[in-house]
């Protein structure tokens, strides 16, 4: 142990987890604990519960759970170092850690500054004399000086040892120029530059670290972009482009475009809080993202029929993590980026009006419906009205609901009220449709169906609702864990994970530990195993401390494992099977 527990219990003291979870979700007050919107999985009520009493948290819903330091790590992707650091900062202690323990912080400290030395690098090169042809190519895209600058963008020179050698020789080593993802081994076994001949654009976090890298080509050689693989610092689904300026722009929205080259032209043109997603389709994990800094997206995608259909999966996984979302419509222009050199000067403004014109999801969704179906014949009339009454059943407000029904009603020529009849139809399946899905999730997690962390639960129901019950009261009540103890041990118990569980709490109780989340999540458990444990350990209610109770659960465990035991009656002596036999002629 390098960091004592002592020193991590006072930190957990001094940051309050629900004001720590608060700065990250809404959470309200429910008795003891608190309840919000879970901001590891898409929800629409609320099942992360807050319990400041024990520091821990958890979701019923995804299943994830533990201490305010896994929390963070969740939800920052920090390590467990970084974790304990920024708790330490906030609460004005300080933290000394052990070389062992501060590797992997090191190594992202490190490609940090490698990359910060490489976007240098290729931002020389850019305005130096190889970047010449680079920088033609910018002017031929309209891509003025202050874009160049604001966006550090780079050019990374044809010859493939450039970058190697240049960080070379300032002291960094081709091992964790690799780590960085900017140099790699070739065929002939000779490390060389990762980027050559390419347009540079470094992508910041909102920390303000260079991350990783884009990288357009020049020459029309395919990929015409690639960008940094995941590193220690990068995940390509977890990030934006430009994110960092967004988040200072002030604005209480952005403009989530698909490319690189759309985000610089709509800042030059002064819409400083454009994003892209980085080559990937839009994630949740990026949507939260969004919603940590925003209430409202502007979707700028491209107008082709990939770039709608994206449009539309992008507006689900906007709209399942309580974003606001807008959609821009360009005619006849390909991207956010032509558009604004196809209208010369004016592209500013007329952007802008685009904006003020935007539909919101579901004008978005009616047009796109109306567009695929000819209303000048009943066929299409009838596959108008009922997709539409599909799509207006999902509207929470039934003022919007109204609106819009009467609008197509006047389009169709069909009564406002049959309209309305048909929504309300939907409206009553959707609720019994996720009444039933809500129903089914119950059942599985109190059968234990598809569980993937006790997979022995299913079948050993009994035993293992016996061992959670044994395992919270130890938690929950460190003065009983000896006498618990002393009265069952491991060999009583039938899930492999639970009895993993009961050894690791004998080992802190035995090393005179503090027994809860945070000295468990020390050992060897995954993420997942940490969230099922806080969970067992918040489900204890104080009758589970009686003796009585205590002593009925070590019962139904030592019949549970007799049971199973006299299942395989392969193993057992005849002296065994004859003792067991006069036991059950006993009782
Ligand atoms: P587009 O092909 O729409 O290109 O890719 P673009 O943004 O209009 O690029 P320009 O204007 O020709 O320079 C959109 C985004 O998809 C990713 C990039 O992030 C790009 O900005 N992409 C595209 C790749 O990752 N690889 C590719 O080969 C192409
Ligand atoms: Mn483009």
């Amino acid at each position: 142990m390098i960091l004592s527990d002592d020193f991590i219990s006072e930190i957990k003291e001094k940051n309050d987890i629900s004001e720590i979870i608060s700065e990250y979700v809404d959470i309200q007050r429910k008795g003891r604990n608190m309840m919000g919107l879970c901001p590891f999985h898409a929800e629409r009520t609320a099942s992360l519960c807050v319990y400041p009493a024990n520091g821990s948290f958890y979701c019923f819903g995804c299943g994830v759970g533990g201490d305010v330091i896994t929390f963070l790590r969740l939800i920052e992707h920090y390590d467990y170092i970084e974790a304990v650091k920024y708790l330490a900062e906030r609460v004005g202690m300080s933290v000394e850690v052990s070389e062992e323990e501060n590797l992997t912080y090191k190594k992202k400290l490190l490609i940090y500054e490698i990359n910060r030395e490489t976007a240098k690098f290729y931002y020389k090169c850019l305005i130096g004399k190889s970047g010449i042809k680079a920088r033609e190519y910018l002017s031929l895209r309209g891509v003025n000086n202050n874009m160049i600058k604001r966006f550090g963008l780079g050019y990374s020179p044809n010859d493939r040892y450039s970058l190697i050698d240049y960080l070379k020789k300032r002291g960094y080593n081709v091992k964790d120029i690799m780590l960085s993802n900017l140099a790699f081994t070739s065929r002939s076994k000779k490390e060389i530059d990762r980027f050559s001949g390419r347009l540079m654009f470094p992508i910041i976090d909102v920390r303000g670290n260079v991350i990783a890298f884009g990288a357009r080509s020049l020459s029309g050689e395919k990929p015409k972009y690639i960008n940094t693989s995941d590193t220690l610092v990068f995940k390509k689904s977890s990030n934006l482009f430009a994110l960092n300026f967004a988040v200072k722009s002030g604005k209480q929205n952005l403009i989530l475009t698909e490319g690189y080259m759309d985000v610089v032209a709509l800042h030059q043109a002064g819409f400083k809080n454009a994003v892209a997603t980085l080559g990937t389709a839009l994630t949740p994990f990026q949507a939260k993202l969004i919603s940590r800094n925003v209430e409202e997206v502007i979707l700028s995608y491209d107008a082709d029929e990939a770039g709608q259909k994206a449009s539309e999966r992008a507006i689900k996984i906007l709209k399942d993590n309580g974003l606001r979302v807008k959609i821009i419509s360009m005619p006849n222009c390909k991207d956010p980026d032509e558009y604004l050199r196809s209208q010369g000067k004016n592209g500013a403004f007329k952007f802008s009006s685009l904006i003020e014109k935007s539909k919101n999801d579901i004008e978005f969704k009616l047009e796109n419906l109306k567009s695929l179906c000819d209303i000048s014949t009943s066929e299409g009339k009838i596959k108008y009205l009922t997709e539409s009454a599909k799509i207006l059943s999902r509207c929470k407000s039934t003022i919007e609901r109204e609106v819009y029904a009467l609008t197509i009603s006047s389009e169709i020529g069909v009564s406002k009220e049959i309209i309305s009849i048909q929504i309300n139809k939907y409206i009553k399946q959707n609720q019994k449709n996720s009444l039933f899905k809500e129903f089914k999730n119950i059942e599985k997690s109190t059968c234990a169906f598809n569980d993937d962390i006790n997979k022995e639960k299913r079948n050993n129901l009994r035993a293992a609702l016996a061992e959670e019950n044994l395992l919270s009261c130890v938690i929950n009540n460190p003065g009983l864990a000896n006498t618990i103890f002393s009265k069952v041990d491991e060999n009583y118990f039938v899930t492999e994970f639970n009895k993993k569980i009961f050894i690791c709490l004998k080992d802190i109780k035995s090393k005179g530990r503090k027994l809860d989340i945070s000295t468990i999540s020390s050992y060897e458990f995954s993420v997942k195993e940490v969230g099922r444990i806080t969970k067992i350990i918040c489900s204890y209610n104080s009758y589970m401390g009686q003796d009585e109770y205590i002593n009925e659960n070590i019962s139904i465990l030592r019949q549970e494992k007799e049971k199973n035991r006299f299942q395989n009656i392969n193993n057992i002596s005849e002296t065994e099977i004859q003792n067991y036999i006069k036991k059950l002629n006993k009782s």
